[in-house]
Parts: structure tokens; C-alpha cells; sequence
């Protein structure tokens, strides 16, 4: 890899910057400074930066405890990113395997491997997650009916696909879904004349929350797990 990209993957500078700092000799590859961004950096040659020696991001899969209110997006002028509760260097190089709304918390899957991503959100995956909501009316018998049917959410012509209502109390409820539509557990309770009052995260796919996980932790998957999509 080119030294100009590969300071702008480790630190996030841009381009330009990277640039400028090579020319001010403020960076060594294996103890020779080099200037030039075109240099090519040899696989496991130490990068050092203004002292700092650099990493470049590999593969990565995490998971998360996805706090309440914080948002599924690399900036935002009013509330707090996922990514700010990662530690990693260069987290604009990360995504969120979809997203979860600012009031919603649970598990969520971070990566910067597009392809992965992709086999969990691809609606023809129809990857299964499981949600619990907290409801602000008591549920009934005709509720799990119209979620196996399918539902009309309020704009839409296409019925939502069959999901699984399993009733824990009277106003606490497990969701399970094939598809993603925009704020999709909230509409469809919305649409059985309910509200949401909490809503959480269990599971994706074959995947659940880890419970030692406290909100706004992650932690690295597995082989396994990553293996499961
Ligand atoms: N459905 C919702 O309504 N919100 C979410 O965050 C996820 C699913």
C-alpha cells in the first residue's frame, strides 16, 4: 500500500494532510524517514508517525450493546455515535450492520467487511432478528394473529411478512422478524393500535447479545460467530 493511504487509513487524516506530513519528515518506515506518499509500504513494516507508531485497521467484526440515545451514523450535530464508544483509531472506516433507532437499544453489529454486511442486511436473506418490546397497552391473542398474518403499516401498499408475536406478559412481548422495514417493530405495534414504550435487541440471525456486555461495550467476535452469516 501507498504511505499517503496508508497514514490516512491509520489516522484518518485526509489525503492532503498526509501529504503535508510527510513533507515535514514526521514519518519513519522501519526507521528511514520517507517523504514521498507514493512509497510502498512493505507488509509488516513499522510506520511511525510524529512518534506514534501506526496500525491499520484489519477485518473486524463487533458486536455491541447499543446504548439509548445514540445514533447509527458516523457524525451527527445533536447526539452521540455508536462509534464514539469503540476505541479504535480510525472508526470512520466502520459501519453498523443496519441500524437500530436512537431510542432503541441492544445488539449491534459493527464492521468495515461490506460483504459481510451485506449477507445480514440483503432483504432476500430475510436474516431473522428477534426484539423485545415494552408496551404501553396489554396485548392479546388477535395481536399474535395479525403479526402471523401480516400487517398494513401506515404508507405502505405491501403487507408486512409473516413474524412471530410471542407474548411474555401482558405488555412485554418478543418480536421476531424477516424483514427491516423503517422503524419496523414500531409500526407494526402502531398498526394493532399499541405503542412502543421500550424496544431491545436480543438477537440476529443465530447471534445473541452478550450479556456481560453493559451498554455502550462491545467486544470482538468469534470465528464462530462471524462464520454464523
Ligand atoms: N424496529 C424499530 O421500530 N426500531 C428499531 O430500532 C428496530 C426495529
Amino acid at each position: 500500500m501507498r504511505l499517503d493511504r496508508y497514514l490516512s487509513e491509520a489516522t484518518g487524516m485526509s489525503r492532503k494532510e498526509a501529504t503535508k506530513t510527510l513533507h515535514r519528515e514526521d514519518v519513519t518506515v522501519d526507521g528511514v524517514v520517507h517523504k514521498k506518499g507514493a512509497f510502498q509500504v512493505p507488509e509488516d513494516a513499522l510506520v511511525i508517525c510524529n512518534n506514534v507508531p501506526l496500525k491499520l485497521l484489519g477485518p473486524t467484526y463487533l458486536m455491541m450493546h447499543k446504548p439509548l440515545g445514540s445514533v447509527c451514523a458516523n457524525d451527527d450535530p445533536l447526539h452521540r455515535t455508536v462509534f464514539t464508544y469503540l476505541d479504535v483509531p480510525n472508526p470512520d472506516k466502520l459501519h453498523t450492520v443496519g441500524r437500530l433507532d436512537l431510542d432503541t437499544s441492544g445488539l449491534l453489529l459493527i464492521t468495515n467487511d461490506g460483504q459481510w454486511s451485506h449477507r445480514i442486511t440483503a432483504p432476500k436473506q430475510q436474516c431473522p432478528k428477534v426484539y423485545h418490546a415494552w408496551l404501553a397497552d396489554p396485548l392479546t391473542e388477535a395481536d399474535v394473529a395479525a403479526f402471523a398474518a401480516g400487517l398494513q403499516l401506515r404508507g405502505e401498499a405491501k403487507l408486512t411478512a409473516p413474524a412471530k408475536l410471542e407474548i411474555i406478559n401482558e405488555r412485554e412481548a418478543l418480536v421476531h422478524l424477516h424483514e427491516g422495514r423503517y422503524h419496523q417493530v414500531r409500526r407494526m405495534f402502531a398498526a394493532v393500535g399499541n405503542k412502543v414504550e421500550q424496544l431491545h435487541r436480543e438477537q440476529v440471525g443465530g447471534l445473541k447479545l452478550d450479556p456481560a456486555l453493559a451498554p455502550g461495550e462491545s467486544r470482538a467476535l468469534t470465528t464462530e460467530e462471524i462464520a454464523l452469516f
